[in-house]
């Protein structure tokens, strides 16, 4: 079935006010979003319109009981000057294993696929060209019942609105092992990309940058002795640049569409990848042994994030130099590469919108 988007398109855009050479990660706007909202058991009528301030009554469920799920896409633009998406049918089928997780309405998958690509196609211009950048796209979903108790609310909205970016990370990170806090532990919603799961990350980051570090890496609820994820990325320890771990989707973490890119390209280049759970002993015990010659992580944001050192209970492992690793530059190349258009694209991810 066709669907059809209304299209209020705003009479004066800001793109002449976007410093392309100079952007701040996730503070300008393109010109348009797209919304359609969830009212009595369906999705209403949706619509493409200036990007701008959403009234909301105070109550707002989405912001006292935390039903607020999300997701992080990015179109690039190839030589020819047409928009590409990254594997946005991942993104759709996460957002939706989200809800579900969230007890919140899913969101038809044409819907979402039709709004995000007649998005992408009327703001075309503000996708920016420089290396290492994209129009980064972050669709949502809240709930908007006006009403103060606990229960899932009847009426949601769905918005979908991009930002030029560069890299998230513009160098490598420093990273600390984190003992105290958790992120996630089983039967939790550490798989859902769940504003809550990002709130919870705020005061041991904000702790570990006070110590000098730029992230955090979560550990297990129970023990402590396995890793999980970063504050922003799925991660990745590459040892002797043959063998690399990384943590096994236990329902803890997130699914990462380019956690999935990256396995599914050191497989073909023939390393051996190893999903499982990864204890923060081995990766101290290949620090000091000089073995693990690369370690990263890897999100739509920060593509890869380089992991130059590791701090554990007071000692700071530094990591072989960030600019002559093999495995995460070739990564980063050839992620970035299929996503621009100018690498082949074998595995059928990129998306083009006409
Ligand atoms: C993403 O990588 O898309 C995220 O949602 C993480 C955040 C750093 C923006």
């Amino acid at each position: 079935m066709a669907i059809s988007i209304k299209i209020n398109k705003t009479t004066q855009s800001r793109i002449n006010q976007c410093d392309f050479e100079n952007i701040e990660f996730g503070k300008i706007f393109s010109d348009h979003m797209f919304r359609v909202d969830f009212t009595d058991g369906k999705w209403g009528d949706p619509e493409i319109l200036p990007y701008g301030p959403i009234p909301m009554a105070p109550s707002i469920s989405a912001i006292h009981y935390g039903q607020a799920i999300f997701e992080g896409m990015k179109a690039f633009k190839s030589a020819e000057g047409k928009p590409l998406l990254f594997r946005p049918m991942d993104n759709i089928k996460r957002l939706n294993e989200s809800a579900v997780r969230m007890g919140m309405p899913e969101i038809p998958e044409e819907l979402f696929m039709e709004g995000l690509k007649q998005l992408v196609s009327l703001d075309r211009d503000w996708i920016p060209t420089k290396e290492g950048s994209a129009l980064y796209i972050r669709p949502f979903m809240f709930a908007t019942d006006d009403f103060v108790g606990v229960r899932p609310s009847n009426n949601y909205s769905f918005i979908i609105f991009g930002c030029p970016v560069n890299s998230y990370y513009p160098k490598p990170i420093n990273v600390l092992v984190e003992e105290k806090f958790v992120r996630a532990s089983d039967g939790m919603a550490g798989f859902a990309k769940a504003a809550g799961n990002y709130g919870i990350s705020m005061l041991p980051t904000m702790e570990a940058k006070k110590k000098g570090y730029d992230q955090i890496i979560w550990t297990d609820g129970r023990s402590h002795q396995h890793v999980e994820e970063s504050g922003t990325t799925n991660l990745f320890f590459v040892v002797n640049d043959t063998t690399v771990w990384t943590p096994a989707l236990d329902g803890n973490i997130l699914r990462g569409i380019t956690r999935d890119s990256c396995i599914q390209l050191l497989k073909k280049r023939g390393l051996t990848v190893e999903e499982r759970k990864v204890s923060v002993s081995e990766i101290i015990e290949a620090a000091k042994a000089g073995t693990l010659s690369d370690c990263f992580g890897t999100g739509t944001a920060a593509i890869i994030a380089k992991i130059a050192g590791i701090g554990y209970q007071g000692q700071d492992f530094m990591l072989p130099d960030p600019e002559k690793r093999d495995v995460s530059n070739w990564l980063y190349a050839t992620i970035y590469g299929i996503q621009t258009g100018k690498l082949t694209d074998d595995f059928g991810w990129v998306v083009s919108v006409d």
